[in-house]
């Protein structure tokens, strides 16, 4: 038989680097060492108890079959609903669709838009998913360097970047990996210069509602229509409710847009699981409940964020600042570099191998001399790591 070629369309995409870090984290836990695993990208804390109950009622209420791909009616409802309650905005459900999470709803929106020799701006450090979907489209990343401005993407850089071929932006904020959050004002200047150059836009809110004040939430569900005709919003239950493994996301786009999403889902995944959808529809009714869960977590993530972030600034050869929104922290080891640490990758390394702990290295986020630490751990965590890096990286 002959040997197996792997698609061009999938030849062009590189693995994951975050889920290389876990899959290190869970070989060595496997081996009976306690690792440190500051590379996590999923809360720590379990689902809300309400919202499980209410996925065992959908359960048992019979709702075990397949549903519309778009996802049930109900459940496009009340997103609709919570969106008008907490933003403000004034959706239609034709607008929404349920997906696997948000990289499916990201997959959906990239996949339905580009084509070929597109141009798509993304800017760095950038979520590793985003350059993958657009080298299984075939379409061209081009990166905007955002670091001269503490990595917040402004008008300025977009208006620069963009040229003839340019169809897509793909903004991330509050951003993974480097928790910073763009201003209301300068996302919604960088949305409207889009929508005037005809330059379509996803915004990936899966940390929506994890900004720290003065830093506020913003969505930009809430647009006009006629700058949201250019935007599609990537949401996602995973991180705001602590459920990654439920695999729940949506999309908001124009009508015309969700309807090309629905159909690639359509042949796809079909839709997420029928009891998940219904129990993220009852718990975004219940609004109070909702948010009362999602505030106790931010809190706990500005507490240790607030411990954190200082801690690192004084190991030696760490810089960091101060992450705004999401749970990562973002540090600048270029500092370390030399001879012992040519790369960041040999930060992580030494991190690993000799205080087992294990971060994400920056390279995958294109930003190398950078490492990604997730405070989306214990504060007892949090302190043992600091303690061992201080050691490892002690002057002299
Ligand atoms: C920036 C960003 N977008 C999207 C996702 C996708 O999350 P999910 O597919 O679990 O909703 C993640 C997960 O880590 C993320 O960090």
């Amino acid at each position: 038989m002959a040997n197996f070629v792997v698609s061009e369309n999938v030849a062009a995409m590189h693995g994951s680097s975050t889920m290389i870090a876990a899959q290190m984290a869970s070989e060595m836990r496997a081996k009976g060492i306690d690792v440190i695993d500051l590379s996590v990208g999923e809360p720590d804390f379990d689902t809300p108890e309400f919202i499980k109950n209410l996925a065992i009622e959908g359960l048992r209420s019979g709702l075990t079959k397949y549903t519309p791909a778009a996802g049930l009616a109900k459940f496009r409802q009340s997103i609709v609903d919570f969106y008008a309650k907490e933003f403000g905005a004034q959706l239609t459900p034709n607008e929404i669709a349920a997906s696997c999470g948000g990289k499916q709803a990201l997959f959906n929106a990239a996949c339905s838009l580009l084509d070929p020799g597109d141009e798509v701006l993304i800017p760095k450090p950038y979520w590793v998913t985003f350059p993958e979907i657009v080298h299984f489209c075939r379409a061209t990343p081009k990166y905007i360097e955002t670091e001269a401005n503490d990595f917040v993407l402004t008008a300025e850089m977009v208006k620069a970047a963009i040229g003839a071929n340019t169809k897509l932006l793909i903004v991330n904020s509050p951003n993974n990996p480097t928790g910073r959050v763009i201003p209301k004002d300068e996302l919604i200047r960088i949305i409207e210069l889009c929508a005037s150059r005809g330059v379509y836009v996803i915004t990936d809110e899966c940390y929506l509602f994890f900004a720290y004040p003065p830093a506020e939430p913003f969505s930009s569900a809430v647009l006009p229509k006629d700058v949201r005709e250019v935007v599609c919003v990537a949401g996602s239950f995973s991180k705001t409710f602590a459920m990654t493994g439920w695999r729940i996301g949506y999309t908001i786009a124009n009508p015309e847009w969700t309807k090309a999403m629905v159909k690639l889902q359509s042949h796809s995944a079909t839709h997420p699981t029928s009891f998940v959808q219904y129990a993220c529809a009852q718990a975004l009714d219940s609004f109070d409940q909702t948010k009362a869960a999602v505030a106790a977590m931010t809190v706990e993530y500005e507490r240790r964020r607030d411990w954190l972030i200082p801690e690192l600034n004084n190991v030696n050869g760490f810089k960091c600042g101060m992450p705004e929104g999401a749970f990562y922290a973002f540090v600048d080891v270029r500092g370390l570099l030399g001879e012992k640490f040519p790369t960041s990758a040999a930060v992580a390394e030494s991190l690993l191998k000799e205080a087992h702990i294990v971060v994400t290295d920056g390279e995958g986020f294109g930003a190398d001399g950078f490492l990604r630490i997730s405070y989306a751990t214990s504060m007892e965590n949090l302190k043992n790591a600091v303690k061992q890096m201080r050691e490892l990286f002690a002057k002299g």
